[in-house]
């Protein structure tokens, strides 16, 4: 492509006004920001108010724009800006992880057919650079799991609470307050956006593309104190967790859940709104990446380094899905929960293979034991809504 690079930005929020600072600082790279799609065109902002403007065809039809960065927090617009972008023949940098889990399958088709770049690094993680490495270094039959800290919020969330005795829903104010969660949390806290980032890490990761609805996931919204209690008494933090993990070698299973993490593990170090991801492999064991993985200038650069990249035509080969070809999902696999209940008759919903603790107490009531993850797949709609928490006990 021509190196060049002229862009139009669609949004303005935390990620795009940070794009604008990086790229500002950054000398080397001939791109600029022409122009700049938002919704409310009234907002002031720290941008030329010349390039701002609400008409999306300001960019997607000016011939002149060959970069369509998409930083907008509607999974929906987005998915029709991507699309049409890649279709007027324009190179796509997206940050945006639930159109992605949605739509990735197809958008992966339309830059072929369309012969342009699509690059996402910053819809995973943010500034870890976890995707290229994925993509790039460990693309044969040694890597086992990815798993980790996907989630910035709720990381945070957690730490107030074990390093700071915070009560959650303090916690959850102090987080939205300094813009780590939005003000409908439910998305980070119920740990969809974990689940997100997990269905983009599996495709370049495994080569595999599944549909979120398969997935089992759990979030924190229930935790309450007397889990951090019985938690904290045993020596753990708890950490929400993405995890993806090759199984019976030609099986690939994802789930999403707070885990009870020791400190030997890699998780117990990850504090605050920072991520961290584990790759485990066979022969080279364990590699841990840590970083930023939220924010104005961590995303922002995570963008900008999309952006870098394509001054050097670079794209991705997903050289995953041409080389395994034979992996299928599944939910068979034998878990180790902690389960806290309120209600007695709660607990016959869950099909438990084994129980090795149980108290039953006036105020409290948790067992702890193993039962298949596609047993929880099939009560997952029965247990919404009922104060029960539970955590994974097994491996990060
Ligand atoms: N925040 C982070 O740390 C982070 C990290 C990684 C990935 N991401 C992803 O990055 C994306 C942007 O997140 P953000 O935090 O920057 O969001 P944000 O602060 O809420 O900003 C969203 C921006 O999108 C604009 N917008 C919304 N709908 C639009 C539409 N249909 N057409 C044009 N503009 C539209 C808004 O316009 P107005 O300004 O006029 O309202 C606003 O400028 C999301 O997909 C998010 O998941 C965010």
């Amino acid at each position: 492509m021509s190196k060049k690079l002229k862009i139009g930005v669609f949004g303005f929020g935390v990620v795009g006004s940070g794009l604008a600072h990086v790229l500002k600082n950054s000398k080397g790279l001939d791109a600029s920001i022409v122009r700049v799609c938002v919704k409310d065109a009234g907002k002031i902002r720290d941008i030329d108010p010349d390039l701002i403007t609400v008409n999306p065809d300001d960019i997607l039809n000016d011939p002149e724009i060959n970069v369509v960065v998409e930083l907008i927090d509607d999974a929906d617009a987005a998915y029709q800006i991507v699309k049409t972008a890649m279709q007027n023949g324009k190179h796509v940098v997206s940050a945006n992880k639930k159109m992605l889990a949605y739509h990735i399958e197809e958008l992966i088709q339309l830059q072929w057919k369309y012969k342009v770049s699509f690059l996402y690094e910053a819809s995973a993680c943010g500034s870890i650079p976890i995707i290229r490495n994925l993509e790039e270094y460990y693309d044969n039959d040694l890597l086992q799991s990815v798993s980790g800290v996907l989630n910035g919020s709720s990381n945070y969330i957690l730490t107030k609470i074990f390093n700071e005795n915070l009560d959650y829903n303090l916690a959850l104010k102090e987080a939205q307050d300094l813009g780590f969660a939005e003000s409908d949390p439910t998305s980070d806290v119920g740990g969809f956006d974990t689940l997100y980032k997990l269905i983009i890490l599996t495709v370049h990761g495994f080569g595999l593309f599944v549909h979120p609805d398969e997935v089992f996931n759990a979030g924190i919204a229930n935790l309450s104190p007397k889990d951090i209690e019985l938690a904290s008494q045993k020596g753990y933090k708890i950490r929400l967790l993405g995890k993806v993990t090759k199984v019976n070698g030609n099986h690939v299973n994802l789930f999403v859940a707070p885990k009870f993490v020791k400190p030997q593990e890699h998780a117990y170090t990850v504090e605050s709104h920072y991520n961290g991801v584990l790759i485990q492999g066979n022969f080279y064991d364990n590699q841990f990446m840590y970083g930023k993985g939220a924010g104005s200038h961590p995303t922002g650069s995570a963008v900008l380094s999309d952006i870098t990249a394509l001054a050097y035509d670079y794209k991705y080969e997903y050289k995953k899905l041409k080389y395994y070809g034979g992996l299928e999902y599944t939910n068979d696999m034998d878990v180790e929960i902690y389960l806290r209940y309120t209600d007695k008759n709660d607990l016959a919903l869950f099909n438990f293979k084994e129980i090795s603790e149980s108290l039953i107490a006036k105020d409290f009531n948790y067992v702890i034991g193993t039962l298949n993850l596609s047993e929880l797949i099939k009560i997952r709609k029965q247990i919404e809504g009922k104060d029960i928490f539970l955590a994974y006990l097994g491996e990060e």
